[in-house]
């Protein structure tokens, strides 16, 4: 929930970090702040407000030294302000600490510190981390062991950075349940919460695992485990490249991420036979198949759920991750939970992965991010291969995973081949087409203050997922259901001019989704088809490209990401940055 970059260099870092800071923002915007240390003092430059703001307010890449630690800030504990802005800072200034995560006994923890005169400056949870590193530095002037000894009295998550004022040559970090990866760069050295901060120097990475801690500096890093010893680690490359992160021509990283859909539902497909083999296999021998993700990996995990069940006659559920433990009497050996993810550090789904693999289920993961927790957690793993996706909403990734949830069921089902997923770039091009469309319907609409959409079967996911990207990006209430639940409460909610949004494809249940639109009309309701084949109950019909109809829920779902985007540029949010949320929600 909180982006964090330290970098330990040969020349200046505070434009360094400046600049990484900037594109991991959107891990949590609320605040931003940094610490260097220059000439024997350590200076901190933070406040409440976005990046740019604050580089305007504070000079932060007016900061001296060579080393230095940034952060922005999604809160947890601690409002929104100046003096609850990361970095923190010990007593007298000798040490600063950036954190992602949360400490959860950082009550009784404060309380002892304040009992031995430490002085606290802010509300957060964050700056006992500061003070108690503080006290175990004063027992032993080694930083990293010193952290280590200071982290075991840390109950919660967090991946943190330490800059201390009498170690110009040094940052520590160390994580538990949060990500924390090392940069290897050339004459300078990274450690950082997202690869995206510092892929623009080096696409050189380490991960560090659960309860390790890490020193580095300009040109070498060293690890310790959680037993103290240390460990020697292979940099892996990542193949992002740094184009993939700028907004290029579009005005922000969402629309690009939407139009990138023409190439990445290609990408998608592109996965190595024997592991879609393996992963097939895997689900074929199961015992109880439980799937999980949260918001849109949820979604996406229902289609997968819809298919298993329909196509493959192999029964199982499928459970939002925070809701997973509500279940797991049923997970057991020989048991296997299916994970999606983008980000694969969102805290909920890997407490349903730890409790999973707790009971002895094999865990079997599709997510975007190689190298991230969840896939190191994993007996198994697909890849998204949609490139890093920048925008708070998901999109990109959703269409990425629809190809290869399908692509798993076809390998369950024994094809050698999804068939159809040669014509998805061509499909998505055309949907990619109703944009003009949408972007007359948002003007129309634009003071409704409810927007209802619904689908039968397999659309109701999408129906969900539309209904989703519109709250997120428009703060406009929303509400995804089965067509055939709206005549059970719903409806007495509809009347003259309310926008209902109907995804209807040809097909099993076309003509049922049809008689639920009546209703609907009958009631006053303005109806928007979404859909390959026309019909007059619709008031605004959005035609959408006919491709097999596994593949359906790819074409329907863009005009829904390309409403909810331009009803946010309409009513001037931000796309990118939503209000209260963060890209990975790494916090329970
Ligand atoms: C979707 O637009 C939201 N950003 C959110 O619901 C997201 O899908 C959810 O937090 C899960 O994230 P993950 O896929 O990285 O686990």
């Amino acid at each position: 929930m909180c982006g964090i970059i330290g970098c330990v260099s040969e020349g200046p870092v505070s434009g360094i970090l400046l600049d990484g800071l900037k594109r991991v923002e959107y891990r949590g915007y609320d605040s931003a702040g940094m610490a260097t240390v220059n000439d024997g003092k350590l200076s901190v430059r933070k406040g409440a407000g976005r990046i740019t703001d604050i580089e305007r307010r504070k000079h932060l890449s007016a900061l001296g030294g060579n080393v230095g630690i940034a952060h922005t800030r999604w809160a947890t504990h601690g409002g929104v302000t100046d003096r609850n802005a990361h970095p923190h800072t010990s007593c007298g200034d000798t040490l600063a600490v950036i954190h992602n995560g949360i400490i959860e006994n950082y009550i009784p923890l404060k309380t002892r510190l304040q009992s031995k005169g430490h002085v606290f400056k802010s509300e957060t949870d964050t700056e006992v981390i500061a003070h108690i590193i503080e006290e175990e530095y004063g027992k032993r002037s080694d930083p990293l062991r010193a952290t280590i000894a200071a982290t075991r009295k840390l109950e919660g998550q967090y991946a943190i950075a330490v800059l201390f004022r009498d170690r110009p040559d040094v940052i520590v970090g160390a994580r538990k349940d949060a990500p924390l990866i090392a940069g290897i760069g050339d004459g300078q050295m990274f450690i950082a919460s997202d690869i995206l901060a510092f892929i623009e120097h080096t696409d050189k990475t380490v991960f560090l695992d659960n309860q390790e801690a890490a020193l580095i500096t300009k040109d070498s890093l060293k690890i310790l485990g959680a037993d103290g010893r240390e460990l020697s680690r292979e940099p892996t490359q990542v193949a992002w490249e740094l184009s993939n992160i700028s907004r290029t021509k579009y005005a922000h990283h969402t629309l690009k991420e939407i139009n990138e859909q023409r190439q990445t539902v290609a990408a998608a497909a592109v996965q190595d036979p024997a592991k879609l083999a393996a992963f097939a296999g895997a689900i074929r021998k199961a015992g109880t198949i439980f799937i999980t993700g949260s918001g849109t990996s949820y979604h996406a995990g229902l289609l997968m759920k819809s298919r298993l069940n329909h196509e493959a006659g192999i029964r199982c559920d499928t459970v939002v991750s925070g809701e997973l433990k509500e279940h797991s009497a049923f997970l057991g050996k020989g048991s296997v939970l299916i994970v999606l993810s983008q980000s694969g550090e969102t805290a909920d789904v890997l407490e349903a992965v730890k409790e999973a693999k707790g009971r002895g289920a094999k865990v079997l993961s599709i997510v975007n991010v190689a190298g991230s927790t969840l896939s190191r957690e994993s007996d198994q793993t697909l890849l998204l291969n949609c490139g890093p996706e920048v925008g708070v909403a998901a999109t990109k990734s959703f269409t990425a995973q629809a190809v290869v949830v399908n692509m798993v069921v076809d390998a369950v089902l024994g094809r050698k081949r999804s068939e159809g997923v040669e014509e998805l770039p061509k499909a998505v091009e055309e949907a990619l087409k109703t944009e003009r469309q949408i972007k007359a319907i948002v003007q129309k609409y634009m003071d409704r203050p409810d927007f209802y959409f619904v689908g039968r079967g397999y659309q109701s996911p999408v129906a969900l997922e539309g209904a989703l990207k519109l709250k997120e990006l428009s703060y406009i209430h929303a509400e995804g259901m089965p067509a055939s639940e709206l005549k059970h409460g719903t409806l007495a909610l509809i009347e003259t001019g309310t926008p209902v949004v109907v995804i209807n494809p040809s097909g099993e249940n076309h003509a049922d989704t049809l008689s639920s639109s009546e209703e609907l009309r009958a009631r006053g309701a303005d109806l928007i088809g979404i859909s390959d084949v026309e019909d007059r109950v619709y008031k605004h019909f959005v035609r959408v490209p006919r491709v097999q109809p596994k593949f359906m829920p790819i074409v329907e779902v863009i005009p829904l990401q390309l409403l909810a985007y331009h009803f946010a540029v309409a009513k001037k949010r931000d796309p990118d940055y939503p209000r209260n949320l963060a890209k990975s929600v790494t916090v329970k």
